[in-house]
């Protein structure tokens, strides 16, 4: 007979349990998703992302100079890909599963995976997600902001201040030894006070060693569920909040499959950054 259900966390061989140890195994023994020893990032590690975070915070910040109605995203493309390389770092994105460029850029209904190109000229009132990460020395560090063209409507204005908010009341829920689901727990809570919908066909996700690692951290669902958070973990959280429906359906137009619409086709907003757990809650990689 086989076991199935392979205990994930274990002391280090010889030595006694950490308190960390014991309460892993706390709620590994209640049933509990717990991450396993790789995702906790050791002390070099988390400075080697910290260090892309700040050419990431340096990409961003080099957007929001240039970024003005007129301009068209494959500028931007171009912005990102000269001061990311001129730092030394990768653009993580750029030949990604295939994904064209270095940088996504998704206005207004576009929810996210946007792909720069020279026809998509900003207008004004456009709202636009610049969505950029950044390889430096093989550690990742992943960032979005909205930018908001010129002047848009009240509308479009709450929704990427909403946006902004889940994403802030997302890392408040995120507590050492809380679980991946108290984070979408309360981002939902607050989306729901709009009527406004959480996209459920992405998530946010591990970070640091690769592009996308473990935990899934979904914006929506129950306190209490997925993946146990360790200080140690680095993840992204990434609320897309749509003004309509939370569907979401990927633009038959883009041969590369990769632009996801809103499926109402109504506005969708995004911020993301990237977090280190620690003993007292996350600490902002992307600032
Ligand atoms: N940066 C996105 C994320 O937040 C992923 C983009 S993948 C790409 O996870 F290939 F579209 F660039
Ligand atoms: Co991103
Ligand atoms: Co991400």
């Amino acid at each position: 007979m086989v076991f199935k259900k392979k205990r994930v966390w274990h002391s280090l061989p010889g030595q006694e349990p950490t308190e960390l140890d014991k309460r892993v195994m706390y709620w590994e023994n209640k049933g509990k998703e717990v991450p396993s020893r790789d995702l906790i990032k050791t002390p070099e590690q988390i400075e080697g992302i910290r260090r892309s975070g700040v050419v990431n915070t340096g990409v961003l910040d080099e957007v929001a100079k240039h970024i003005h109605a007129g301009m068209n995203t494959l500028e931007i493309d171009q912005i990102c890909y000269d001061y990311c390389t001129a730092h030394g770092a990768v653009p993580a994105c750029l030949n990604y599963e295939g994904f064209p460029k270095s940088v996504c850029t998704s206005i207004n209904e576009v929810v996210c995976h946007g792909i720069p190109k020279e026809e998509d000229v900003l207008q004004e009132g456009d709202i636009v997600n610049v969505d950029f990460t950044t390889i430096l020395d093989g550690y990742y560090a992943d960032a979005s902001r909205m930018f908001i063209i010129g002047k848009t409507t009240p509308e479009k204005e709450q929704l990427v201040r909403v946006a902004k908010e889940c994403l802030e009341i997302g890392m408040e829920a995120a507590k050492p030894y809380s679980f991946v689901g108290d984070i979408g727990h309360a981002i939902q809570k607050h989306a729901d006070k709009y009527h406004y919908g959480i996209v459920r066909d992405l998530c946010g996700h591990g970070v640091g060693l690769k592009f996308h690692e473990k935990p899934d951290v979904m914006h929506y669902g129950h306190k209490g569920t997925g993946m146990l958070l360790v200080p140690g973990m680095v993840f992204t959280i990434e609320p897309m909040v749509n003004m309509g429906t939370w569907k979401v359906f990927i633009d038959a137009d883009d041969e590369y499959g990769w632009e996801v619409i809103s499926g109402d086709e109504k506005p969708s907003a995004q911020w993301e950054h990237t977090f280190v757990m620690t003993e007292h809650g996350v600490e902002i990689l992307t600032h």
